[in-house]
Parts: C-alpha cells; sequence; structure tokens
C-alpha cells in the first residue's frame, strides 16, 4: 500500500503575473511531489489562485476589467509559467470556482452556529495591500508592522472569529507536535506572537464588492463579504472535495503539507488551525516556511517593482537551470540574494560541468575504451571503490535532507557523488589505462568507467526531482530505461546489461549577454 502525501503551495493572487518568489515556492512544492512519486508514494499536489478581496478589486478598476476577466486573464500567466516549468500538479484550484465558495460558506455558516463568529464593530488601522488590520500598538508611526506601508484608519460593523477561544489549545498542539511548523526558527517566532495573546479578529469586510458573500442574517445592516484569509486558507480543503464527500478529502487531508513563505506564516500556522479547531477538523500534518528572494536584500516583489519573469528566465537559463539554481545556491529557510553572476556561476560550474559534461564525456570514454556494444556490468559493481562507498553513504542522506525540506542540502549529498566521479576520473585517468596492455590495467579500466557509470546513475535518478528534463536524458544517454523509481538510487539496482549511448551535450555552457 503507497501511503497518501498531500503537498500544497499558497493559492497566488492574480494582481499580475507569476514572479521568480512564485516560482520558489511552486518549484519546491514540484521537487516534493515528484520525488514522493518515485518514492511509490501516492501523491497530491495542489496549486491555484487567491482571486478575491480588495487587492484584485483595486488592480481590476486600475486595469478597467472586472474583477473576473482580471481573475480569468491572468490565471492563464500562472497556468503558463506552471507548465512551461514542468509543475506536476495534480489540481488547480481557483478561489471563484463554485466548488471552492459552497465549502468556505458552508465552513462560516457553521461557525456562526457555535457562535464561534459573531457580530460586532470594529475600529482599527488597515492596511490595504496586507488586507489586514493592526490595533493602535501594533501600528509603527502610522506605518503596517509587516510591509511598511501606510495605513488608515476603518470603523466597520465586523463579524468576529472568536481566536481567543482557541489559544491554549493551539499551543498544546505545537509544543505536542514538534514537527508541525518548520524551521525551528520560525516555530519560535510563532509560538512568540501566541504567547502575546490571540485576540479575536475580524472575518467580514462591508467595504468590499468581490468576495464571498456571508451567509444571510437578519442582525446585520449591511452587505458582508468573508475576510479573504478565511476565504483563500479554506482551499486547501475545498480543492479535496469536502462539499460533496470526495473520499480525496479523508485519504489527503491528515497528510496535509503547506508550503509558505515566511510573510505568510501567520496565517498558516495560526490562523488556519483555530478555523480547523473551530470546525472540529484535523489539523495539516506540517507548514513549512521558507525564506525570500531578495534583490539587494530586499524582497524581490511587485509593490516593490523589482520583479523577475520566470518566463524570460526560462529562456535565457532553460527551466532546469533555473529549477536547480533555485534550490543549490538557497537554504531553503532562509533569505537568500539573487544575482545574475551567481546563477551564471553557479549553473555552469555545477549543472553544465560537473554534472553534464562529466556524463557527456563519460559515456565517450565509455564507448571509446570499451566498444560499442552492451555492457555486462553485474560482476563489477560488486567490487569495492571509493565511489561504491560515496553512494552508499550519501544516497541515504540525501533521502534524509529531501525529506526534511533541506533541498540544498540534498543536493550537497547528490554532489558528493558526482564531485567523486570527477575525481575518479581524474585520479585513474581511464585515457592512460587505455594504452596499457597489462591485464589489470585493462580491468581497473572497466571498473573505473562502469563505477563512474552506475554513480551518475544513482546521482540522476536522485536529480530526476529536480532537473526532470535533463536528468532523464541522462539516464537515457546511461542506457538506464527501465521505470525510473527512488529504490533503483541504489548501487547495483540498476540494468545488469547497459547499452550506452552518445548525444548533444547535456547543458551547454551559458553565455552572459551584455543588457
Ligand atoms: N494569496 C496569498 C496566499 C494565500 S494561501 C492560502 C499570497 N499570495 S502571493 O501571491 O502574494 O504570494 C504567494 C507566495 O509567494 C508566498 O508564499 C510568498 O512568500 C511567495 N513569495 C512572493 N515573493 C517572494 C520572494 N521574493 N521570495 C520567495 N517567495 C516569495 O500571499
Amino acid at each position: 500500500m503507497s501511503s497518501p502525501f498531500y503537498i500544497t503551495t499558497p493559492i497566488y493572487y492574480v494582481t499580475d503575473a507569476p514572479h521568480i518568489g512564485h516560482l520558489y515556492t511552486t518549484v519546491a512544492g514540484d521537487i516534493q511531489a515528484r520525488y514522493h512519486r518515485l518514492l511509490g508514494d501516492d501523491v497530491w499536489f495542489l496549486t491555484g489562485t487567491d482571486e478575491h478581496g480588495q487587492k484584485i478589486e483595486k488592480k481590476a478598476r486600475e486595469t478597467k476589467e472586472t474583477p473576473q476577466q482580471l481573475a480569468d486573464r491572468v490565471v492563464e500567466r500562472y497556468r503558463t509559467a506552471w507548465t512551461r516549468y514542468g509543475i506536476t500538479y495534480d489540481d488547480f484550484i481557483r478561489t471563484t470556482e463554485e466548488r471552492h465558495k459552497k465549502t468556505v460558506q458552508e465552513f462560516v455558516a457553521q461557525l456562526m452556529k457555535t457562535g464561534d463568529i459573531y457580530l460586532d464593530a470594529y475600529e482599527g488601522w488597515y492596511c490595504v495591500p496586507d488586507e489586514t488590520y493592526w490595533t493602535e500598538t501594533q501600528v509603527v508611526d502610522g506605518k503596517c508592522p509587516d510591509c511598511g506601508r501606510s495605513v488608515e484608519k476603518l470603523k466597520e460593523e465586523s463579524y468576529f472569529f472568536k481566536m481567543s477561544a482557541y489559544q491554549e489549545k493551539l499551543l498544546a498542539h505545537i509544543k505536542n507536535n514538534p514537527d508541525f511548523i518548520f524551521p525551528e526558527s520560525r516555530k519560535n517566532e510563532v509560538l512568540g506572537f501566541i504567547q502575546q495573546g490571540l485576540k479575536d479578529i475580524s472575518i467580514s469586510r462591508t467595504t468590499i464588492q468581490w468576495g464571498i458573500a456571508m451567509p444571510g442574517d437578519p442582525k446585520a445592516t449591511k452587505e458582508h463579504k468573508i475576510y479573504v484569509w478565511f476565504d483563500a486558507l479554506t482551499n486547501y480543503i475545498s480543492a479535496l472535495g469536502y462539499s460533496k464527500k470526495d473520499p480525496k478529502y479523508s485519504k489527503y487531508w491528515p497528510e496535509a503539507i503547506h508550503l509558505v513563505g515566511k510573510d505568510i506564516l501567520r496565517f498558516h500556522a495560526i490562523y488556519w488551525p483555530t478555523f480547523l479547531m473551530a470546525l472540529g477538523l484535523p489539523l495539516p500534518k506540517k507548514i513549512v516556511a521558507h525564506g525570500w528572494l531578495t534583490d539587494a536584500n530586499r524582497k524581490i516583489s511587485k509593490s516593490l517593482g523589482n520583479v523577475i519573469d520566470p518566463m524570460q528566465l526560462a529562456e535565457e537559463v532553460g527551466v532546469d537551470g533555473m529549477r536547480f539554481f533555485l534550490f543549490r545556491e538557497f537554504a531553503f529557510g532562509l533569505d537568500g540574494e539573487y544575482t545574475k553572476d551567481v546563477m551564471y556561476q553557479r549553473i555552469n560550474s555545477d549543472l553544465a560541468n560537473d554534472y553534464g559534461n562529466c556524463i557527456n564525456r563519460l559515456c565517450a570514454m565509455t564507448q571509446k575504451y570499451l566498444g560499442e556494444k552492451e555492457l555486462d556490468v553485474a560482476d563489477i559493481l560488486t567490487s569495492e571503490s571509493t565511489l561504491h562507498q560515496t553512494a552508499l553513504e550519501a544516497v541515504p542522506l540525501m533521502h534524509k535532507e529531501l525529506q526534511g525540506f533541506s533541498y540544498h542540502r540534498a543536493l550537497d549529498q547528490i554532489w558528493r557523488l558526482v564531485g567523486g566521479v570527477n575525481r575518479f576520473i581524474e585520479t585513474n585517468a581511464p585515457w592512460t589505462l587505455a594504452r596499457s596492455s597489462i591485464e589489470a590495467d585493462q580491468k581497473k579500466l572497466k571498473l573505473v568507467l562502469v563505477h563512474c557509470h552506475e554513480s551518475l546513475r544513482i546521482a540522476s535518478l536522485c536529480l530526476l526531482p529536480f532537473v526532470p528534463t535533463m536528468a532523464e536524458k541522462a539516464l537515457q544517454y546511461l542506457g538506464d530505461k527501465e521505470k525510473p523509481a527512488m529504490n533503483r538510487a541504489e548501487w547495483g539496482k540498476g540494468p545488469k546489461k547497459i547499452t550506452i549511448t552518445k548525444g548533444d551535450p547535456l547543458y551547454p555552457r551559458l553565455e552572459m549577454k551584455e543588457t
């Protein structure tokens, strides 16, 4: 029986086309989805778009479209980008879909019945871009404490959610489930925030049109729309067909892992779990927060105007190059400074040279020195070598790191093996062995080439989630045509007989163009 694995990305605002920051979270999800499929797990990978709220309403006024037209147009930019980047999502949810709206309204109606949502009035400072209310003490010099932009004073009739009632229960959950929030440093931030005291939060808006309507209530004097974060967070459940009792919900929901940027951790690690507690539903298994990609140490974002277009990057450095760079260069939990120089260097040195060129070279040498016929490798693989040893050590560590969301450390382990092959070739100089007529040298030549081959075959299987197109091509060159699976990324678990094929360079070096 394969285990269910459910991974989600945040749903993206449709105010504008995706940028490199959105790509980062989405590829992170795709790597996990691909990896778990290769482990044989039963994977469900969800992404989508967040289409309601003031931000969208405002943007649509600017672009002279209806919010729906804006959403319909921008959602295509996301779909196109994700197709280009080989994102293997199983479902794409839009919050304007009926299946979603139905669940949100059901949830709100239930919470109104239990008294977890009640009507009152709200006065506070509102940050429009963040769609968040702040209290007098939270506002810093008239600015939003989160993003630093100006806040406006608003008073409105509002429904509230009794978040305060769940403070202790949430603290206990976080303490009893040490893996609930990752990494540890972010967990401590969340704990600190909860310990300051959770207040009831406003859960409806009368100032916006573009949102899901609150269920009818004779006590309300105005028309209310559901707060966009309540709406948005519900996507993780509405997409599983909760309202129509789809078995996907019971299968995947208890396994949910939410990937989020650090800026939206509070919504996922505090708001969402308390909503779920009030609804009497299980909490997600894990929330993983990553850092930001920065430009001159500032978050890359639409509102700061320093965005980088993923489609253009795909043209420039290739999809695999980009997917690789983002996870080789940056530690997932921390911020990472994006620069073109570093990107080109990293892709050229590690992907084009260490890995791509090494495979091209090895295939050429194997054909030249051992011939183009089928090679029997089974016996040779039982011999010891430093490479054999490295593979035995590195592969289990790669699994541990990737399962622990340390993408860059997982790649470090794969690079231990790839680097090992490059060194093994240099130290053993197959070209010298090939010139020798001594039998022991001929035997060694075969061992060197076959052990390099096996290491690169294993590395390529491990790289499939990161650089799917390139790793698949590498496996073809290396003559491993069997169905890829992670349990074959072990020494001696490949084909007993291999036929090498030679082809174009796997990853031609990038030349930096002056712009
Ligand atoms: N719509 C909300 C999420 C609702 S989820 C129920 C939202 N959307 S967003 O489009 O603004 O951002 C989505 C994700 O992109 C967040 O996880 C955010 O951290 C990530 N990124 C946006 N800019 C980023 C960087 N510069 N670097 C890395 N990720 C960043 O928030």
